[in-house]
């Protein structure tokens, strides 16, 4: 069900505040995302995004402003909201003393859904932890973890979800394969809004990045908008030398006897290293230009 046009964004956001006692984290935070983008919502250690993405969540109430998720308001229709909305949080979810696949059936059946087992299954799949559904979450790595509470948060198809810092803590491997899920998560018509720390994340998985910044978004535009916002550096002859990641990933990248196995197909050509998902060009928004 959906609260509005299709055309709408899903998600959007205008003059949020929210103060926590007299500490002002939220100063008129205005934010659209279209359904079927990922948008990655910038901003360093206390800058306010998870505050964002709680009152989306209809988790906290904001001070001033509003917001619209799937065309329903988070204050006076937060229970179509939470029936739209799917949030990872920060930290995982999931139950250490189940195994992955009791974790999904778990989530299946609180969602009422017909064939629990038939779900969880299609998900194990899809997130590549078929071969250890049967383990207890316990003995799990910190990617296949991350990767499980991300399927469990796909349970009932909802058409937006939030990963609140979704590969925070993940090694260069595993933070491939989450973005490689959340990018299949965008194909499909998911609306995807993550938080990240990570200035390549960003620009390797979203359309549009917003940067949150003293209580406002302070640009909102796709990567080549806001590489256009500097002036453009002067081209020098050096070689490139690869970089440590290039080098960690080359090491242990197709070794699936390393790590978690498995993630044994992980292939270094889906690292996508020049691709920015940003496409069309225009202007880039400012929180003034929106005011
Ligand atoms: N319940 C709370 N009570 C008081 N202050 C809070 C509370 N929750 C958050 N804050 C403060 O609000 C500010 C924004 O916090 P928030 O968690 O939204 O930031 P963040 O951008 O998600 O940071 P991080 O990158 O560390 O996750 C921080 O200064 C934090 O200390
Ligand atoms: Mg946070």
């Amino acid at each position: 069900m959906t609260g509005s046009s299709a055309s709408a964004p899903a998600i959007r956001v205008r003059g949020l505040r929210k103060a926590y006692k007299d500490v002002a984290v939220l100063r008129g935070v205005d934010l659209d995302v279209a359904r079927g983008s990922i948008v990655a919502l910038l901003g360093s250690n206390g800058a306010g995004k998870t505050t964002v993405v709680r009152i989306l969540a209809t988790l906290l109430r904001a001070d001033g402003g509003t917001a619209v998720v799937n065309g329903f308001d988070v204050v006076t229709q937060a229970g179509d909201v939470r029936g739209s909305i799917s949030l990872t949080g920060q930290f995982a979810a999931v139950d250490e003393l189940l195994t992955g696949r009791e974790n999904l059936v778990l989530i299946a059946r609180l969602r009422h859904l017909k064939a629990p087992g038939a779900v969880a299954d299609e998900l194990l799949v899809r997130f590549a932890l078929a071969d250890a559904a049967a383990r207890r979450v316990s003995t799990y790595s910190g990617g296949m973890r991350r990767r499980l509470d991300i399927a469990m948060s796909l349970i009932g198809n909802p058409p937006v979800i939030v990963l609140d810092e979704p590969t925070t803590g993940l090694d260069p491997q595993a933070r491939l394969e989450v973005w490689r899920a959340v990018k299949e998560l965008a194909a499909g018509g998911t609306t995807v809004l993550l938080t990240t720390q990570y200035l390549d994340e960003a620009e390797q998985l979203a359309d549009r990045i917003a940067i949150l910044h003293g209580g406002r978004i302070l640009v909102n535009g796709t990567l080549a908008e806001l590489t256009a916002l500097l002036p453009p550096a002067t081209v020098e002859y050096v070689e490139k030398q690869p970089t440590l990641e290039d080098v960690f990933l080359a090491l242990v990248g197709h070794d699936p006897n390393l790590g978690d196995a498995s993630r044994g197909d992980s292939n270094l050509g889906d690292a996508d290293p020049g691709g920015s998902g940003a496409a069309t060009p225009a202007a880039p928004t400012t929180n003034e230009d929106q005011s």
